[in-house]
């Protein structure tokens, strides 16, 4: 039921996807089946490139017969589709359970329009409750933990290393600060390199819930 909604999400979102477009794609299990969307459409003859946001989507959209770029060449994406661990109805958004937010930031920030997708239970009065992830400098990680503790946070050390090398912390706040100035605040961190807020990056959000898809556009 929930794939099913994950993927009626994806589905609606690879329908805004047109000839010539440039795609970035997310990561994540909701992602993954707006990949399977989109291979489809280009094996019908869409004539779209995409960028992906992390190693595992780029894998799947070559698989799937999708032409990737890589990121490192491109200023400019025409639509991105991603997922999200948590989202309200401002579009806010919290990201990075999948481990890569950082990418994620820098395609939503070079993309004309992004879309999230999502089952039901991502959809939040407001964000908060999920992990903040914050992807770190292994040099900067006693230091960064003390600065995100400063701020009121649980702080847990991620296992494994983020596709560029970095280790991931998970930030969990009992009561969740101004997302604007923790925002502000995380960024001023040296060696906090990302973290999973997304305030401003999403343009509109496909939601579903029991089979029926409702489109929330800033
Ligand atoms: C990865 C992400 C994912 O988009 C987010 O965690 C949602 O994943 P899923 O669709 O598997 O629930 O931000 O960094």
């Amino acid at each position: 039921m929930q794939d099913d909604d994950k993927r009626l999400a994806a589905e609606a979102a690879v329908a805004e996807v047109q000839d010539g477009m440039l795609v970035g794609l997310g990561t994540g299990s909701t992602v993954r089946f707006a990949i399977e969307a989109l291979g489809r459409r280009a094996a019908e003859g869409l004539g779209i490139m995409a960028v992906a946001t992390s190693i595992d989507s780029a894998a799947k959209a070559a698989a799937a017969g999708i032409a990737v770029r890589n990121f490192a060449d491109v200023a400019q994406v025409d639509l991105t589709i991603d997922g999200a661990d948590e989202i309200d109805a401002r579009l806010w958004a919290i990201k990075g359970a999948g481990g890569a937010m950082l990418r994620e930031k820098v395609v939503a920030a070079a993309s004309t329009r992004m879309v999230v997708i999502a089952d039901a239970t991502k959809r939040v009065d407001a964000i908060g409750a999920a992990a903040l992830p914050v992807e770190v400098l292994p040099f900067a990680r006693e230091f960064v933990t003390a600065r995100l503790s400063r701020l009121g946070a649980r702080v847990a050390r991620r296992a494994g290393l983020t596709d560029n090398g970095n280790i991931i912390l998970d930030a969990r706040f009992a009561v969740f600060p101004d997302a604007d100035t923790l925002a502000v605040a995380i960024d001023e961190i040296p060696g906090a390199l990302g973290h999973g807020l997304f305030l401003t990056e999403v343009d509109a959000a496909y939601i579903a819930h029991d089979g029926i898809v409702t489109r929330l556009e800033r």
